[in-house]
């Protein structure tokens, strides 16, 4: 069983299979952040790059193509749907460039001698952030670059702040985990992720600051309603919790109306603050 085994589950049992659902609308949502952070790679034609976390396959798509032919991108991922997605998207594409890898990056025998390791939100989850990422550094060259993009914290993040307090409204919500458990603002503090990077062997650390404001799902409001009861927070409470799920018409309002104030032309459209964070392996 994996190191990350809860992520495991979640990923390929509980989220997975909803972001395959809906990934033309996450990829829409995290789009410009993934395209900044891939800028940041200065990706080069025949170049060797890791997806890590690569999901259904965006930016993995994405650097196979910067790298061109005589490069080649491996995407490595937990969950078996999302990979199953990014094969067939790879396969659309005629991309010979571009390989998956179904397995954990924490602890994978991993190929050496990559240029680059990428990741679009997919390093957050690691149960040992140091092992996971003492286990990418070995895959890279000499002075190979990370190059990552993660969100700060959830107070800076209405997408995911609103429908959680809409949620909150309904039901009591178990108090928060850690903000250092594993999950998607675990590296909302940066001094905490330099530390991480640092142990696990990494240099020359810069993080970018990132504000954007995002399209959230579908661009009809009931649209965006749906896909907030089916991703994150309300829906992890209504797959969980047997008390949601009778209240799920409750919940469905509530998010309704706290969504409501921030839908225009584009669609809900609410805030976002991450990190772009560079660093070179040592050698
Ligand atoms: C927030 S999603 C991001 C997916 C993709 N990078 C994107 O931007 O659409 C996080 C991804 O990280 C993957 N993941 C989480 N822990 C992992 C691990 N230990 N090893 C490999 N993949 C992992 C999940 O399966 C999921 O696909």
């Amino acid at each position: 069983m994996s190191a990350n085994a809860e992520m495991n589950r979640y990923w390929n049992e509980a989220s997975g299979p909803r972001w395959v659902e809906f990934q033309h609308w996450i990829d829409r949502q995290i789009e410009p952040l993934g395209a900044r952070a891939l800028e940041r790679a200065r990706l080069g034609p025949g170049e060797r790059v890791l997806d890590v976390g690569c999901g259904c396959g965006a930016t993995a798509l994405a650097a196979a193509r910067a790298v061109g032919p005589e490069g080649s991108v491996t995407g490595i991922d937990l969950s078996l749907p999302m990979l199953t997605r990014a094969r067939e998207r790879a396969a659309e594409a005629s991309l010979a460039n571009l390989e998956f890898l179904h397995a954990d990056a924490q602890t994978a025998t991993l190929a050496k001698g990559f240029d680059v390791v990428f990741s679009r939100f997919g390093v957050m989850f690691f149960e040992d952030p140091v092992r996971a990422f003492e286990n990418l550094r070995r895959s890279l060259v000499a002075r190979g670059r990370l190059v990552f993009v993660c969100w700060q914290a959830l107070a800076r993040n209405a997408w995911m702040r609103v429908p959680l307090e809409a949620l909150a409204s309904v039901l009591p919500l178990a108090p928060p985990a850690s903000p250092t458990a594993p999950g998607p603002f675990a590296f909302a503090d940066d001094a905490r992720v330099r530390g991480i990077l640092e142990q696990a062997g990494f240099g020359e650390i810069a993080f970018e600051s990132v504000q954007e404001v995002l399209p959230i799902g579908p661009d009809d409001l009931e649209g965006s309603v749906r896909f907030a009861l089916a991703i994150g927070p309300a829906g992890a409470a209504l797959r969980d919790s047997p008390e949601a799920a009778a209240r799920r018409h409750e919940i469905e309002s509530a998010l309704r109306e706290a969504l409501r104030p921030y839908w225009g032309p584009r669609g809900v459209t609410l805030a976002s603050a991450s990190w772009i964070v560079t660093a070179r392996s040592g050698g």
